[in-house]
């Protein structure tokens, strides 16, 4: 990372806002997991989202024990679904909710995020997909006719993560070839995912460089 990179990163890591004492304990527990949880620089433009869309409800696609949920409720939604698979993650996001007092705005589904979208009528007003990363168009497919309109659809590591983000950059840049399913499938799942998002006329999308870089598409149609 250059000189400019690093301070940008350090400016946005001292300025974003605070963790409430619940995020203090969710972060620690990342910590001792090492468990990526998606971060205060990300947490406040989902904060951000919620309070922009009035958010009622919002969906996601991968929720661990509940941290980025946490952000979508300091911007005053009403409501979220959370998604996990791992009943340890999601016994602990129950624990995190009855002892941070906001229970009865979040909801954990124990079980596979693509099985529990279809139980699911919308309309959402903000959709997060955190979760396989070779599922994230599939996600995207499904949740976007239950997104209301002006509603907004983020993903998660786009620029970081279990990615090789010198290979996206050479996608989109000069046209190389995402590396097949068997070789790397995540780098493809995501390049996929912004691929499919940009040339969708239903969206309009922004890839924002905050946290592991997230893009944001509002459902414009
Ligand atoms: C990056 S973490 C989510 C972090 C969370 N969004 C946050 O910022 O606090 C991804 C989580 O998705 C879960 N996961 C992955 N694929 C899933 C699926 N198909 N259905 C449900 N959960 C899934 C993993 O077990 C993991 O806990």
């Amino acid at each position: 990372m250059d000189a400019r990179s690093d301070a940008v990163e350090r400016f946005l890591a001292a300025t974003a806002p605070d963790h409430t004492s619940t995020q203090d304990e969710m972060a620690d527990l990342a910590d001792d997991w090492g468990f990526p949880i998606i971060g205060p620089e990300a947490g406040a433009v989902l904060r951000l989202l919620a309070r922009l869309t009035d958010a009622g409800r919002v969906f996601e696609f991968g929720s661990g024990f509940g941290y980025s949920a946490t952000w979508f409720l300091r911007g005053g939604a009403d409501a979220v679904i959370c998604t996990e698979f791992d009943e340890e993650e999601a016994k602990r996001g129950v624990q995190f909710a009855a002892d941070g007092g906001y229970a009865d705005r979040v909801t954990f589904e124990v079980g596979d995020a693509m099985e529990t979208i279809a139980r699911y009528d919308g309309p959402f007003d903000v959709a997060l997909i955190d979760h396989q990363k070779h599922r994230y168009a599939d996600a995207y497919r499904t949740v976007l006719p239950k997104v209301r309109t002006g509603g907004v659809i983020v993903a998660d590591n786009v620029t970081r993560g279990p990615i090789e983000f010198a290979n996206l950059v050479a996608h989109f840049e000069e046209g190389a070839p995402l590396p097949d399913a068997e070789i790397d499938a995540e780098t493809r799942g995501i390049g996929e995912y912004v691929g499919t998002v940009r040339s969708d006329d239903a969206v309009e999308t922004a890839v924002l460089p905050v946290g592991s870089g997230i893009a944001v598409s509002t459902k414009v149609i």
